[in-house]
């Protein structure tokens, strides 16, 4: 689905933002990608929605080496990834219904099965109340809401979200995320950037980490975590180490 192979990248007279970053995401996969701000997070979700080519080394999307894929083929292309950018990207004339519908005209959906589908999008993130709003006459968690819904909308076979959390609450947080985990279900490949790691640390997903200029992968964080000993279970419980300090008083 995405291939990595030895890419190097920098923004002109930059740092080196990717140094030999080679990785493979298998269709019908669910990562995170951390790494603190200025990272490069974004610059390589960047790099898979074909904004930027890297200085050197290959990117493959759907099998297809990006460098190849020709001007005519790019939209079809791109209809192919849902991305939420992190400064959201509404267009400020169109409500939130419109906005979340253009992928939907755009593709040629009917408009009888538009009116059906966009509201009820909305409503699950919580945005019933909002259809006709514009995007400036709303909150920032609001308005990422709505990127994040015209981002599904049309069921990608890849979702790029570049922190589609950092404007909302952490209740607004665990939502989206399961509404992300709900698109994986139906065999959507999902990337998720953030810094978020407590959002992380509640989910089961394996994740690539950028530091360095370099990637990690790194196991789902249940795996790196042990469970405290259970007082419970007597015997056990005595020979259980106990974490240093960690005692409630
Ligand atoms: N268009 C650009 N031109 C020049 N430098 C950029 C550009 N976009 C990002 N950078 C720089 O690249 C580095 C990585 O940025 P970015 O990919 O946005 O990181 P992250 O998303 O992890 O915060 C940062 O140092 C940033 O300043
Ligand atoms: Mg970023």
């Amino acid at each position: 689905m995405v291939r990595f192979e030895n890419v190097f990248m920098r923004y002109d007279g930059g740092p080196v933002i990717l140094r030999d970053v080679s990785f493979d995401l298998e269709p019908g996969s669910f990562h995170f990608l951390t790494g603190a701000s200025g990272a490069g997070k974004s610059t390589l979700l960047r790099l898979m929605y074909l904004a930027a080519r890297p200085v050197s080394g290959q990117v493959s999307m759907f099998g297809r080496d990006i460098a190849k894929v020709t001007r005519k083929e790019r939209p079809s292309f791109r209809r192919r990834i849902g991305v939420v950018f992190q400064d959201f990207r509404l267009l400020p004339h169109l409500s939130a219904l419109d906005n979340v519908a253009l992928p939907l005209r755009i593709a040629g959906t009917r408009e009888a099965l538009i009116r059906e589908h966009v509201p009820e999008l909305l409503a699950w993130v919580g945005l019933s109340g909002h259809l006709d709003a514009l995007p400036a006459t709303l909150s920032g968690g609001q308005q990422q809401r709505i990127a994040i819904a015209r981002a599904v909308i049309g069921r990608p076979s890849l979702l790029l979200a570049d922190e589609p959390t950092g404007n909302v609450d952490d209740r607004i947080a665990v939502r989206l995320l399961y509404l992300f985990e709900e698109l994986h279900k139906m065999g959507t490949t999902v990337i998720i950037a953030t810094h978020n790691e407590s959002l992380v640390d509640r989910f089961d997903h394996p994740r690539l980490h950028l530091e360095d200029a370099r990637i990690t992968r790194r196991a789902p964080s249940s795996l790196l975590r042990r469970p405290p000993p259970r007082a419970t279970t007597a015997s056990a419980g005595a020979a259980a180490p106990r974490p240093p300090a960690a005692d409630p008083r």
